[in-house]
Order: C-alpha cells, then structure tokens, then sequence
C-alpha cells in the first residue's frame, strides 16, 4: 500500500491479503493508532498519506532489508541516549547488528563530550552495535566505515551530493549535517563490542548561535520531504557492503577510492590542529588505516591520525 500512489480499495485489500472486510477494517485501525495517517473514502477505499512523517518499530522493519545490519531493532519514542541504551543492550549481550533508534535525545552526545541537540520528530539518532572481529587499533577505520554509508545513504534518498568531512562528518553545501560518535569497550586487547551512533539533522531546524554557520539540514538543503525511516534502510544497507569489504581485508584498502571520492578536503588547504602545534598542507586522500594523507609545503606526505587532531579548512569548517 506505501507504493501506492491512489485509493485501494477495502475488497483488493481483501483480495491480496486473503482476510476478510472486517480483518481489513481493524488493521487500518491500528496502522492509524500507530501515526500511519490514512484517507478512508467511501466508495474509493484506503490511501496513505503524508508518508515522510510516518516513523517507528514497524516502518523501520518493513523498510530494513538488509542482512543483519538492523535487522534486530529497538526503536523507542525518546532516550536519554541511543549510543548509552546502545551500551547497556551490548552489556547483556545483544547481537552484532542490532540497531537502536529514537525520535529524540534527552542527553545526546557528540565528540569531545559536547551535547548533542535532539529534538522529537526532526532529526535521525541512531546507534548501531558491532562485534567486530578485528584488533582495538583498527576500531577506528569502523567510524569511516559509517561515514561512507551515510554519505552514500543520503545521496541515494535525498539526490543531495553528500561529502565528507575526514574522518567522519557529512557536510553538504559546505555545512555538517552529520556526526558520528564511536564508543568501544575492551576486555584486556580484545574488542568485546563497539558502539557506533549517528546523528543527521533531516528538518529545518533554528541551530544554536555557536554552531549556525557550520550546521544545516537535509531538507534545508533542498532535499524535500525525507522519510527518515527510508533514510536509516538505506545506510544499513550500504553499512553491510562496505563492512563486508572491511572485514575481507580488515583496511580500508578496497573502500579508499569510493571514500576519496566524497572527501570534501582533498586537493584542498588544511589545517591541522594538533595538540603539538599546527600546521597546514593539501589533503590528498585517506590512506589503507583510514588516516589523512597531508602533503607539507616542503613535498613530504605525512600521515594524520584521527584520535589527537581535527582538520581545518583555512577559510573555516571546511
Ligand atoms: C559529533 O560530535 O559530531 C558526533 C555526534 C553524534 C550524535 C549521535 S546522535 C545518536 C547517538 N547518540 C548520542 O548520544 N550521540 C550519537
């Protein structure tokens, strides 16, 4: 009935599905107790309306077709934090792939613990829980990993060009509409799960004074109405190809073209803010570990690692 564009009929729903007027009547019922706004009209039958604004448990599963990246699935109408619930469900063992998703944040968080602002029915949380089978050092390459299926996923929904901002913000036009914020827990040198939490900024929405230069959204973007459960089956099912890539190499080697071809700062001037002093240089890609290859005025290559620095553009964000 979502791809149906006019009125069905209440005996071609019969008739499909193979139950009755009345198993009919009471379904549309509870699709209606669960936010689904449908126009009921005598003699023409049943259409869905307002589509992008339908979210939950069922439209997420109805929409996630991928493997195992979502299959589990614990929506909830508001958290404190998906990336925390995320934490607690890893703890009393939830499988790899189970994703956790909220309409909004009462504590999100984002890097360098700064919040995260989290409105009900505006934006995307989500976090996602992994089990990877790989050593504490290469956790990091997981971040980039998301970066690339979301970037991919809002190119493929929205037909926005969706860049990334090394390691891994997506920007479009220039502004952030994303970040990401991996969390890991070990047990000696073994990685026992690693949480990886996505936020995207979908609606407009006013940013706080700090941030408005730098933050935009998808649809203030010109992305039109983006059905956000549509959004996450898309990264989920771009998240398991790149990951399955990822493990057969355990780099980024045969995800490095695809993820420098969306690096909003190749070829371009940087700044590097490190902890040691900063410097400037042209980014030129990532290399097989994920880290930012920059070429110093002198020629030399040098190689950025994500943990101690951010990067700059020198004109600004990017
Ligand atoms: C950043 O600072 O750029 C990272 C932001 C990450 C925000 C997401 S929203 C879903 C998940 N839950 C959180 O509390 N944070 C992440």
């Amino acid at each position: 009935m979502r791809e149906q564009k006019d009125y069905v009929s209440g005996q071609e729903l019969c008739q499909r599905f193979g139950v009755s007027r009345t198993a009919v009547w009471k379904a549309i019922g509870q699709l209606k107790k669960e936010g689904y706004a449908i126009d009921a009209v005598q003699n023409r039958g049943y259409r869905l309306a307002g589509m992008e604004s339908i979210y939950g448990q069922n439209e997420l599963s109805s929409r996630i077709k991928s493997q195992w990246a979502g299959r589990r699935l614990h929506y909830f109408d508001s958290l404190g934090s998906t990336n925390a619930q995320a934490k607690l469900e890893a703890e009393a063992g939830a499988a790899h792939g189970t994703l956790v998703v909220t309409d909004m944040q009462t504590a999100g968080r984002g890097r360098r613990g700064r919040d995260w602002s989290s409105p009900a029915g505006t934006n995307v949380y989500f976090t996602l829980i992994l089990r990877p089978d790989c050593e504490p050092d290469q956790a990091s390459m997981l971040t980039l990993v998301m970066a690339l299926a979301v970037a991919k996923g809002i190119a493929q929904v929205t037909g926005l060009q969706a860049d990334i901002k090394w390691p891994n913000d997506i920007v479009v036009n220039g502004k952030k509409v994303c970040g990401i914020l991996t969390e890991m827990s070990l047990e000696q040198d073994y990685i026992q799960y690693l949480v990886t939490g996505v936020g995207i900024n979908v609606r407009r929405q006013d940013f706080a004074p700090d941030i408005v230069n730098k933050a935009t959204a998808l649809e203030m973007e010109g992305a039109g109405s983006v059905n956000r459960a549509e959004l996450i089956a898309a990264i989920m099912k771009a998240y398991e190809e790149s990951y399955q890539v990822f493990q057969a190499t355990g780099s980024l080697a045969k995800l490095r073209d695809s993820y420098d071809s969306m690096l909003v700062n190749r070829g371009r001037q940087v700044v590097i803010l490190d902890p040691k002093g900063d410097y400037e240089g042209i980014a030129r890609g990532i290399d097989d570990a994920g880290q930012l290859l920059v070429e110093l005025p002198s020629g030399e290559v040098v190689e950025v690692y994500a943990g101690e620095v951010s990067v700059r553009g020198i004109y600004g964000y990017v």
